[in-house]
């Protein structure tokens, strides 16, 4: 079959690695990819947002399967274009994706259904707001994307002023910040949690933990993820059951009585408290870069499973693990999440270990050079036995990407092995 993946990331490209060792793919193409996907499939020219043209591109082509990585595609309604089209597609539809595109959707979502989460009050002012915010610590959070910049965790009463005039005065996240939520801070550790589901049947995907501090232990910004490891190994047997049990399940189930079901990948963020999972946030999409360390660990055939899903024929798949352990440290640019330097040269020593799996980020070629178009660049990955053989695996080879500013997390799996490991 001929298969379209969306998007230009390190996620995209594990996708397309995994999806390119399907005998099922005849012709496998990415748009618009990037330098390290070209490798494996063939990638073409169209942006993530423009779902016509892509809609357009696989009907030309007559793509038999296309899936989509990020979420803006699909909470503009990428999903809707398609299927309009009689074109199979892996993702939920637009109003499906508001579990993403709309926290407070979500909340309200999650005290209809009963499904653990934090306390929190919708506000639509400042006014609102400051009574809302009894208790500090507290969190605030902008309903619609803000590119991971619209969380924050506020500690005294100035520093929740400083960020309600952003929001409502300054109006720095636009109409994404028209209704804010003030939520109750919840202690735990993190943990992501991802299943397939056809709308109705659920498979879930080996548990991961992802980094989303910019800095070592867990300190400085929130990132789209600077790490991952896969299994999570702080997540047991039977706290993943009772994950299934009383969030993923009824999220679906609940989705399908909305009259949204959801189809593709759903992406739960949850913090395991004292008091059980609860949940921080729902993605419509694959975790990323928690996908590079699943798909390294996925057995299955990718193609087969998204195809099913995608069709409402899911029925009782069981996907299969390798034993080993996966890890993925993000190489980034100094200055990310914020400021940082694009248009950087990329240079990547010879790795003797073929254990090691790159996915390319933000890179694209221009001649002969590799240049940094994002402020994650390379996921570096592999796999091995025992979860620290694959930590030491990917710290050996993190420093053969070069470029001016490389900086990546020395810490990613420390909580997971018990141990910090020396910061640079
Ligand atoms: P979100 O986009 O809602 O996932 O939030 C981004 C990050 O903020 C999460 O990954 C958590 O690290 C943190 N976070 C969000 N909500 C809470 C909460 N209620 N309590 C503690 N941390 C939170
Ligand atoms: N790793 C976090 C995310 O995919 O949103």
């Amino acid at each position: 079959m001929r298969v379209l993946v969306v998007g230009q990331g390190a996620r995209e490209h594990a996708l397309c690695w995994k999806l390119h060792q399907s005998p099922l793919i005849k012709e496998l193409y990415a748009a618009p990819g990037n330098a390290g996907i070209a490798a494996v499939a063939d990638c073409v020219p169209i942006g993530v947002a423009d779902i016509v043209e892509l809609a357009d591109f696989a009907e030309k082509l007559k793509i038999d399967l296309t899936v989509v990585g990020p979420e803006l595609p699909l909470t503009l309604g990428i999903v809707d274009e398609f299927q309009k089209r009689g074109l199979t597609i892996f993702g939920p539809t637009r109003l499906a994706a508001e579990l993403e595109g709309s926290k407070v959707f979500s909340k309200e979502f999650m005290r209809k259904y009963n499904i653990p989460t934090a306390e929190a009050t919708v506000c639509s002012s400042v006014v609102e707001a400051r009574s809302a915010l009894k208790k500090l610590p507290a969190v605030i959070k902008v309903d619609g994307l803000a590119a991971g910049k619209g969380v924050v965790v506020v500690n005294t009463r100035q520093e929740a002023e400083d960020y309600l005039r952003m929001v409502f005065e300054e109006k720095r996240f636009g109409n994404a910040a028209n209704r804010i939520l003030v939520e109750e801070l919840l202690l735990g550790e993190e943990v992501s949690f991802m299943a397939i589901t056809d709308g109705k049947r659920v498979v879930p995907l080996a548990p991961a933990k992802d980094y989303k501090k910019v800095g070592d232990g867990e300190t400085g910004a929130n990132t789209g993820g600077m790490g991952a490891h896969s299994p999570a190994v702080i997540l047991n047997g039977e706290t993943a059951g009772e994950i299934m049990r009383s969030i993923v399940m009824p999220t679906v189930l609940g989705m399908e009585a909305e009259g949204r079901p959801y189809t593709g990948c759903l992406y739960v963020g949850l913090m395991l408290t004292a008091n059980g999972p609860r949940v921080l946030e729902y993605n419509c999409r694959f975790g990323d870069p928690e996908t590079q360390v699943q798909m390294l660990r996925l057995e299955d055939d990718l193609a087969d499973l998204l195809l099913k899903a995608s069709r409402g024929n899911l029925a009782d798949t069981k996907l299969n693990w390798k034993k080993e352990a996966a890890a993925c440290v993000v190489i980034a640019v100094e200055g990310y999440p914020d400021d940082f330097l694009k248009g950087q040269e990329v240079a990547i020593d010879p790795i003797a270990d073929d254990s090691v799996v790159l996915f390319y980020a933000g890179i694209v070629k221009s001649g002969t050079k590799l240049l940094n178009i994002a402020g994650r660049v390379i996921s570096v990955c592999a796999r091995a036995a025992t979860l620290s053989e694959a930590l030491a695996k990917v710290y050996e080879a993190a420093p053969k990407i070069r470029f001016q500013g490389a900086r990546y997390r020395r810490d990613i799996g420390y909580r997971a092995l018990g141990q910090r490991r020396a910061s640079e």
